[in-house]
């Protein structure tokens, strides 16, 4: 028999079944599996290939061997090589899907599609959504907020992560701001952001944190219990302090 295993880690109950995993849908799960289609028809490998839905409605995907950090960072999850493999990828991602967001449908993702349209973007891009091969970032997984979007709000919150961006004191965090400049630095390189996406990039980061605190609130309030028990852990108060930090950082 295959073997089956529980993966933690996030919201979701995923099962790992031999080299698949199955894992819960929703309703934009259909643009999801669209998407990851679109991905291997480009040949790209890093994200894991859509194999079906089983007959209790749980996606059947790639299961991606590798290593997956969580928070505070794992040590490889914190080199300078995870870093710009990081980014790198990301650019590969938004570069396959530029063809594809033209024309891809604007509704019926689990979040709006935003102007300008680029790029899909991941939506949720960082080290509890990539695996690791050694400090290699060679795997992105987890695309249940992927929408159509640019690119330079799909990297700020990639950014926030991979920096981190983290205000000190924020536990999830590491690394001093001046550690962090560099490191941000890197990354944008890495990715190869342009002037004008690095001039706002900051202000960026401090927009989507509060975007991913309005988010919370809005599913709270619908009645979503994990995201009420984030809230009622205070995790808001982490983004709200690392938002009015971030743009107080010198570059
Ligand atoms: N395709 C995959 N390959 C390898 N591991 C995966 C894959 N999908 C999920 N996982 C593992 O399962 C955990 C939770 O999965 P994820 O898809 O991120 O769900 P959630 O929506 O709950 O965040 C991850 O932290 C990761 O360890
Ligand atoms: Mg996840």
């Amino acid at each position: 028999m295959t073997e089956r295993e529980i993966l933690a880690g996030g919201i979701n109950e995923v099962i790992r079944v031999g080299d698949r995993v199955h894992r819960p849908t929703g309703p934009w799960s259909p643009r999801v599996h669209d998407l990851l289609r679109h991905l291997d028809s480009r040949g790209f490998r890093a994200a894991p290939r859509f194999h079906g839905v089983t007959g209790d409605g749980l996606e059947i995907l790639d299961f991606l061997p590798g290593e997956v950090s969580d928070y505070p960072a794992i040590p490889a999850a914190r080199t300078t090589e995870a870093l710009i493999s990081a980014a790198e990828l990301l650019r590969a991602f938004h570069d396959a899907t530029t063809e594809y967001a033209r024309t891809a449908p604007r509704d019926g993702w689990q979040v709006p599609a935003q102007e300008p349209v680029e790029v899909i973007c991941h939506g949720d891009y960082a080290p509890h959504n990539c695996v690791l091969r050694g400090d290699r970032v060679v795997g992105v997984f987890d695309f249940d907020y992927a929408r159509p979007g640019s690119r330079l709000w799909d990297f700020a919150y990639a950014a926030y992560r991979w920096v981190p961006l983290t205000a000190p004191g924020n536990p999830d965090g590491f690394g001093t701001p001046a550690e962090q400049a560099v490191r941000l630095d890197l990354f944008c390189d890495a990715y190869g952001l342009g002037p004008r996406s690095r001039a706002v990039l900051l202000d960026t980061v401090a927009a989507r944190l509060h975007d991913v605190v309005g988010h919370m609130r809005t599913r709270a309030a619908a009645g979503d219990q994990a995201f009420a028990s984030h809230l009622a852990a205070g995790h808001h108060h982490l983004y709200l302090a690392d938002a009015e930090y971030v743009p107080t950082l010198t570059r």
